[in-house]
This record gives structure tokens, sequence and C-alpha cells, in this order.
């Protein structure tokens, strides 16, 4: 998610690019705004307020490079952290430092974004906004606090990195609150092209461009989903996963039974929304994208890219499929959940999978961890458009990196208006920040958003984590054709 060029020069030899920015840094629609880049003294001392002198440090090295990964039974040559698909898990508590060294032994320049943090805005990740890109051969050195527990995750931001095995969760415990479950896991799905049958996601992204399928048909491959409001995804990925293993040979989850359960569910596909369940259980719901929900029993879900949902469970008595149907495409990723011996057949069709599965319109966040009542200082609308044929995704009618900032200054309430113009659903995902969603499907407090055709969100920040953030399409080919814009603070 590169090819940000811009004007404009910080200290630091960084290339600015919140605001439109000329000579001294200058917004000329806003006399009173000079974007806080990632330099700015206020960046620095949003992270000192952040953390405690007695904080402690986790240190981690992460090394991207390519290797042969076994999907489980089928054998890939792909980027992936340390040679694994998922990246080994990062687990620290809510006020630890984390510390990493990237190394980059990727033939192609590389950052880390660590997806769900309100982190200090020179190490989110972004080239051009946040950092330069980190060459072959190179290193960088990530260095933050850990402010909020939840289930967050980690993947490079440049150009279509995230669709081969480059991603990781990262797990942030809250220590004032372990949670009373006997067993946890933690599910990355994601869906796999990359190395299968002669695409990588560079070759996919260019087809996508040219107006091709992969046939090399006009149009794009299309798939329907009323779910999803008509159209399901533009890429036909050949295969799905959970932590990295297809359903020829699945990821384990063992539990007793009666145990209960929580499964730190993330998605890190890059065309698919998934439909989650757990074959003869029914689940709850307890947190969104590091925030706590009012409890929701269901018997499926609806993940979107970039989301994540912690659910708990009562473990029954046997093997159980653990199923993540790829919306709309008739694939599926699975897992088991096993509790005693027996066979587990993850190809069959599971009832809980039928129905409507539950989705944000149904979840609020408790009145502990909701925004202030406020009204907003600073409105602006966020209008998604774009089609296949032209494979052009714009924010207000510009693609990245011509979309106009959105600009805020720190201390105001922010209003987003996402408004879908397109005929396909986009998950909007805001770096830095977590927003309330206002009015009818809320309150609830997220990070990535399922945005259907026509619908439209009132979305609420605060703006109290200065800096420059992206605001993107999470569907890695839409962000990469053009949906992306900043959320710019200016002084
Ligand atoms: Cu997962 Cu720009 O983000
Ligand atoms: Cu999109």
């Amino acid at each position: 998610m590169n090819g940000w060029k811009r004007r404009g020069v910080l200290a630091a030899g960084l290339t600015v690019t919140g605001a439109a920015i000329t000579g001294c840094g200058t917004d000329p629609a806003d006399p009173a705004g000079e974007a806080v880049g990632p330099a700015d003294p206020a960046v620095a001392a949003a992270e000192t307020a952040r953390r405690a002198p007695s904080a402690r440090v986790v240190e981690v090295e992460l090394v991207a490079r390519e290797s042969t990964v076994d999907l489980g039974g089928t054998k890939v040559r792909t980027w992936s952290y340390g040679g694994t698909v998922p990246g080994a898990e990062i687990r620290v508590k809510a006020g630890d430092v984390l510390k990493v060294r990237l190394v980059n032994e990727l033939p192609a320049e590389t950052t880390v974004h660590w997806h769900g943090l309100a982190l200090r805005n020179d190490m989110d990740g972004v080239p051009h906004l946040n950092q330069d890109a980190v060459p072959p051969g190179g290193e960088f050195h990530y260095e933050f606090t850990v402010p909020d527990a939840g289930t967050h995750w980690f993947h490079p931001h440049v150009g279509a990195q995230l669709d081969r095995g480059l991603y990781a969760p990262l797990i942030v415990e809250d220590p004032a609150n372990p949670g009373d479950h006997d067993v946890e896991a933690v599910l990355v799905l994601d869906d796999w092209l990359d190395d299968i049958d002669g695409r990588d996601p560079d070759t996919q992204l260019a087809t996508l461009k040219e107006g091709m399928d992969m046939a090399g048909h006009e149009g794009m491959t299309m798939f329907g989903s009323d779910l999803l409001g008509g159209d399901a995804g533009d890429v036909d990925h050949p295969l799905f996963v959970i932590n990295g293993r297809t359903t020829a040979d699945p990821f384990t989850v063992n539990a007793k039974p009666g145990q209960q359960v929580l499964l730190r569910l993330i998605n890190a596909g890059a065309d698919t929304a998934f439909r989650f369940a757990v074959a003869g259980h029914e689940f709850t719901v307890v947190a969104t994208d590091g925030y706590p929900v009012e409890p929701v029993t269901t018997d499926a879900l609806l993940i979107g890219m970039g989301e994540r949902y912690d659910v708990v469970l009562t473990a029954g008595k046997g093997a159980f499929p653990i199923v993540a149907v790829a919306e709309g495409k008739e694939k599926r990723a699975a897992a088991i959940l096993r509790t005693a011996p027996g066979r587990a057949d993850v190809t069959a069709g599971l009832p809980e999978l039928i129905g409507r599965p539950t989705t944000v319109d149904e979840l609020t966040t408790p009145a502990s961890h909701r925004l202030a009542e406020r009204e907003p200082d600073v409105t602006h609308e966020v209008l998604l458009g774009g089609d296949m044929a032209s494979y052009r995704w714009t924010i207000n009618g510009a693609q990245h990196p011509d979309v106009p900032p959105l600009t805020v200054h720190e201390g105001q309430r922010a209003r987003l208006v996402v408004k879908n113009a397109t005929t396909m659903f986009h998950p909007m995902h805001l770096h830095g920040h977590t927003f309330q969603i206002a009015g009818k499907a809320g309150p609830l407090r997220k990070d990535t958003l399922l945005v259907l055709p026509g619908q439209e969100f009132a979305l609420d920040v605060d703006a109290v984590n200065p800096g420059q953030w992206m605001i993107h399409c999470h569907n890695l080919y839409h962000g990469e054709a053009g949906m992306m814009a900043t959320f710019s603070y200016l002084r």
C-alpha cells in the first residue's frame, strides 16, 4: 500500500503527506493548518503520556523472508514472518512497551502496520506517511507503548504483500481482567492465492487493473451474496486457510468437555468475508476490534477483512468442525474443536451456516466503553466510489494519493460520514483510533466496519492521537486501486 508521493519534507527526511502541503508545510485551504507529521513533538508527547515509567518492555525479532511453507498438504513458496503462516503470535499486556526489530530479507521493501492499536504515529508503518519503507536487506526498530487490550494483528502496508503470508496475531491481554475461560485459541482466517496456480498478489492486482479476470476474460469474477448486498468479492482465491492450514489438514483446538473456550478470530483475508460457525455449538460474542460488546449468543457470525471478534463457547464432547465459509464463494476454511477422539468432517454442510449470521447490527458497546456524549466539531463526508470494470476505487471521487485529506485538530470530535455509492461492500479501517458508530447500529466501537452497498454510517472519532493516519478499504485490492485517504491532524 505505498505509492504515496507528495511534496514537503520533514526534519527526519520523510515526505509529509497529510494536508496538501506546500513549502513550509501549510495547507493553503486552512491557513491555521500545518500537518502534524510523524516527527512532530505532539506525537512524542502523546507517547510520553501513554508510557508508565515502570512499563515492562517486550522485545521481539521479526524476520520477513521468502521460504517454502506447508499449508497442510499444499506447499507454497511465499513471504512470511519467520517462515510460518501466520507468523508467530506476539502477546503482551496493555501498558507494555513493545520493541520489534524488523529484519527485511524480502526481495522488496516492506513495513509493519500494527492493525488496531492506538499507537504513536511514527510507528504505524505506512510508507512515506509514517516512516520510510525498509529496503531489502534493511531493518527497522519499532518501539511503542501498547495502550489497549484486545485481539489485534500486524501486516505490511506495502503493495499487495498482505495477500502473501505476511501476517500474525498481536494479542494484548488486560492485566486487570484476565477473563474466566479455561482454554484460548487464536484463529486467523485467510484467503490464499500465492504460488498455487501461477498467480501472486502482484499479478492478481495487475490483472484486476487491466479489467480482466484470471482466465483472461473481460470483466471480473463475480460472486453473489445477499448478506453482503450483492457482490462478495473480486478475486477467485483457490484456497482458504485457518492458521495457515487448509481443510486437508486442519488446525486443532484441544479442550475438555464442558470447558469455556475463548476463540479470538481475525480475518486476514484480502478479498473475503467469512461466515463463521462451530458445529453443534452456540457461542457468545464478547468483543470486537479490541472493545467489549454486550454479550450476544448466536450460532454464526459474519467477519469482514480486518475485523476481529472474540467469542466464548462451552465445549461439547467430541470432535467438531470449526468452519469459516468464504461468503458468496462456495469454498471454506476449517479447523477442529476436539474434546474427545473421533472424526470431524470439516467438509460437511453445517446447519449453523444456513440462516442469517450475526452482524454488527446486533452488537452494542457497553456504556463503560462508549465515547462521551458530544456534538462533532468537524464533519467529513467519505464517499466510496468505483466499480470493477474500471477498477478505480475512490474516496470523494479521487484515488489515493489524490484524495483531499480529512482534516482534524487534536482535541476535536470528528464525524466521518461514510457512504457507499458502489455495488460492493467495503470493510473500512481507520488507523490509530477506534471510532464509534452513531445512530441505529450502535453505539458500537470498532476500527474496521463492513459498509454494504447503499449504506451510510456516521463514525465519531475523538482526535486524541496526533499524526497522519490512513483510512482505507481493507479489501487489499480496492485499497491498492485507490480507496484510501488520510485522517490528517493539523495544528
Ligand atoms: Cu490492516 Cu491499513 O491496515
Ligand atoms: Cu473496498
